[in-house]
């Protein structure tokens, strides 16, 4: 089951396509982060991956290095404009393939090895159910690597999380009922945690690590 605001988040990212691109390859750091959770994939050349959520495309070549010209990469998206944009950087790749359809219900019918979520988790009503799904879809030994940006639990958390704030508020659908909670960062890292918990719970080995000051978590699980 998707937001609520499903209509909207999609009205939002296509609006916002290019800027929202912009900051996907060019903040700060987020092309060692990519690099990183597509190495918490575990992919082994020949492999097969779905990224949920891919949105502009950015982990996508990533991916592609990874799995190689033998493998396969799934990119699954619901909002056109940003699939568009996806489809452009990659399409020198015969072997990746971008998608339109739901994260929640993804269109995947064969076994495959790892799913990759970065920065989608919690745009989803149901986080945790979506996790069990996407192990579900991964064969034995394969992995599910979630990425997301929720408040810092540091000692020097309180500024790091004020500006965290700004930039949940500004880049959050208007329409949807988080934006509009009374502390826009909780419902998002109560979503977070859940499916980052879901993950844990349905993995026999576990990876976990922070960045950017705390505010970004990085969780792999092998699924057995
Ligand atoms: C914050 S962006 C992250 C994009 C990309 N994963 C990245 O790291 O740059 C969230 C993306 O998730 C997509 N999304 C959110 N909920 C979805 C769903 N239920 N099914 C498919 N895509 C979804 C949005 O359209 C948007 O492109």
């Amino acid at each position: 089951m998707t937001e609520t605001g499903t209509g909207d988040a999609q009205a939002f990212y296509g609006r916002w396509m290019r800027l929202y691109d912009l900051l996907a390859h060019r903040t700060p750091g987020i092309a060692a982060l990519r690099r990183r959770a597509v190495e918490a994939c575990r992919l082994e050349p020949g492999d097969t991956v779905v990224e949920m959520g891919c949105g502009t495309g950015a982990n996508l070549p990533v991916l592609r290095s990874a799995v190689g010209p033998e493998g396969t990469v799934v990119g699954i998206d619901f909002t056109a404009p940003v699939l568009e944009r996806a489809r452009d950087l990659t399409e020198r790749y015969d072997n990746v393939h971008v998608v339109r359809g739901d994260a929640t219900t993804p269109p995947v019918s064969e076994p495959i090895d790892a799913v990759l979520a970065t920065f989608v988790v919690g745009m989803l009503s149901d986080p945790a159910g979506a996790v069990e799904d996407w192990s579900r879809l991964v064969e034995s030994g394969g992995h599910v690597v979630l990425v997301n940006a929720a408040r810092s639990q540091r000692w020097y958390g309180p500024p790091v999380n004020a500006i965290f704030r700004a930039i949940t508020v500004l880049s959050t659908p208007p329409t949807t009922k988080l934006r509009y909670e009374t502390e826009p960062t909780r419902r998002l890292d109560e979503r977070i945690n859940q499916a980052h918990t879901a993950l844990r719970e349905n993995a026999d080995a576990v990876a976990h690590e922070t960045h950017a000051l705390g505010v970004v978590r990085l969780t792999g699980g092998r699924i057995g």
